[in-house]
């Protein structure tokens, strides 16, 4: 026997940043678990609204979603008032799913394992033979019901999304947001209908993904569609607004406002997306209409970690990102138009959601850009990314889209989330 055990090694950090900052994110960041495992922590059930899905998907009292924070299942209820609450989808007594569908309606949330059923606030009404039998068994005497609810969350509402927290001192959603709240008011404007879903699959960490829309400076050029069909081009006027604190982002573009500059058209020869050989055989694709009236022909917003919400012609989505362990994420794209759309324009919607989604003529190139950092990476031990278009600062580039600004800031942010 050890008469002393010996002193407990000092933990290591989880991971040593390079020293130029959020100039470089280090790949290992993509691919360890330690660093998975702390983000569900830090970010997930840390300081940080998440988007749970929208109003419309739950139109009636007694209506219920499953949905995820990070790797935590949470359930979405309208309850008998019409309020909307958030809860864990856990049960309090043994830790089983309490709802198994992805959609439902209930009266109450009903646990199969032993029969506790809760109301759609998620308050336990009844737990089976809690007086026992015959003298036997049942809960003690001083089982009350009411401390042994689901776990909610902090749960709000704006525009007709629904978000939750588990930070309670979390400042409010709207003032999260700060000035990108204004990029959903303008396309959130009036009442919503759910038009459809697609989730996919994307075999890369989440990060990745979350980085793609931040990233103005890709969008015309690896996407040949935009670029070739007019949609967006570097050439046209456009913006990019941050919140004050740098966590979330929107860009936008108007199509038809091309400048004629010797420098655009010495930068673009020989980008492969711009290729006047493609025409399109139907053409009604891109007949989209300027329903917004300003002009916008694209407007991506990212709201840190997990949102996206996207206007690309009439196609209006919210895109759910929700990790999947270090090396998978699905992202859940809600396909949606306002309630008093005719016929006529839910078609086109229908038609332009074509662009986008899993198969999309816009979007699957930025899934399989993800996957193949992954497989470029390995496992991440060599190397960073280099993040320096635009500047080196948090601030600079702001009237451009050929900037990386808003990647800085999300690793900024995340370094500050994550302690590292
Ligand atoms: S785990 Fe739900 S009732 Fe036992
Ligand atoms: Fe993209």
């Amino acid at each position: 026997m050890h008469a002393s055990s010996p002193a407990a090694p000092c933990p290591s950090p989880l991971l040593a940043w390079p020293a130029e900052g959020y100039t470089r994110a280090p790949y290992r960041i993509y691919v360890d678990p330690d660093v998975y495992a702390r983000e569900q922590e830090a970010i997930f059930r840390g300081s940080s609204w998440h988007y749970l899905g929208l109003e419309a998907e739950i139109p009636d009292p007694g209506c219920y979603k499953t949905t995820y924070i990070g790797d935590l299942p949470v359930l979405v209820t309208r309850a008998e008032d019409g309020s909307v609450h958030a809860m864990l989808n856990r049960c309090s007594h043994r830790g089983n799913l309490v709802a198994r569908e992805p959609f439902g309606k209930a009266k109450r949330l009903y646990c199969v394992y032993h029969a506790w059923s809760f109301n759609l606030r998620g308050e336990l009404t009844a737990a089976a033979f809690r007086h026992g039998l015959r003298g036997e068994g049942g809960l003690p005497d001083d089982f009350d019901l009411a401390d042994h609810g689901l776990r909610r969350l902090r749960t709000t509402t704006f525009l007709g999304l629904v978000f939750a927290t588990f930070d309670n001192s979390l400042e409010p959603l709207e003032d999260w947001l700060g000035e990108v709240a204004d990029g959903m008011r303008r396309v959130l404007r009036k009442p919503l209908k759910v038009l459809g879903y697609d989730t996919q699959r994307i075999h890369a960490n989440w990060k990745m993904y979350h980085e793609n829309p931040r990233d103005s400076y890709h969008a015309n050029i690896l996407h040949t569609f935009y670029a070739t069909f007019g949609l967006s081009r570097q050439s046209q006027e456009s913006g990019m607004i941050l919140d004050g604190h740098g966590r979330h982002v929107y860009f936008y573009t108007k199509a038809n406002t091309e400048t004629a500059s010797s420098d655009f058209d010495q930068a673009t020869t020989g980008l492969r997306s711009v290729n006047s050989a493609f025409k399109l055989e139907d053409p009604g694709l891109l007949a989209w209409r300027d329903e917004h009236g300003d002009g916008v022909s694209v407007q991506i917003l990212t709201a840190y970690p997990t949102f996206v919400l996207h206007q690309i012609a009439n196609s209006l989505a919210t895109r759910q990102l929700v990790p999947r362990g270090p090396g998978q994420a699905d992202l859940v794209w809600t396909y949606f138009g306002y309630a008093d759309d005719d016929d006529e324009m839910t078609r086109l919607r229908l038609a332009q959601i074509n662009l986008v989604g899993s198969a999309g003529m816009v979007s699957v190139e930025d899934a399989a850009v993800c996957e193949m950092i992954a497989k470029a990476i390995g496992d991440g031990r060599l190397g960073a990314s280099f993040i320096e278009m635009g500047g080196r600062d948090l601030q600079g580039a702001s009237a451009t889209k050929l900037s990386e600004r808003a990647i800085r800031n999300f690793w900024n942010i995340y370094r500050q989330d994550m302690g590292l």
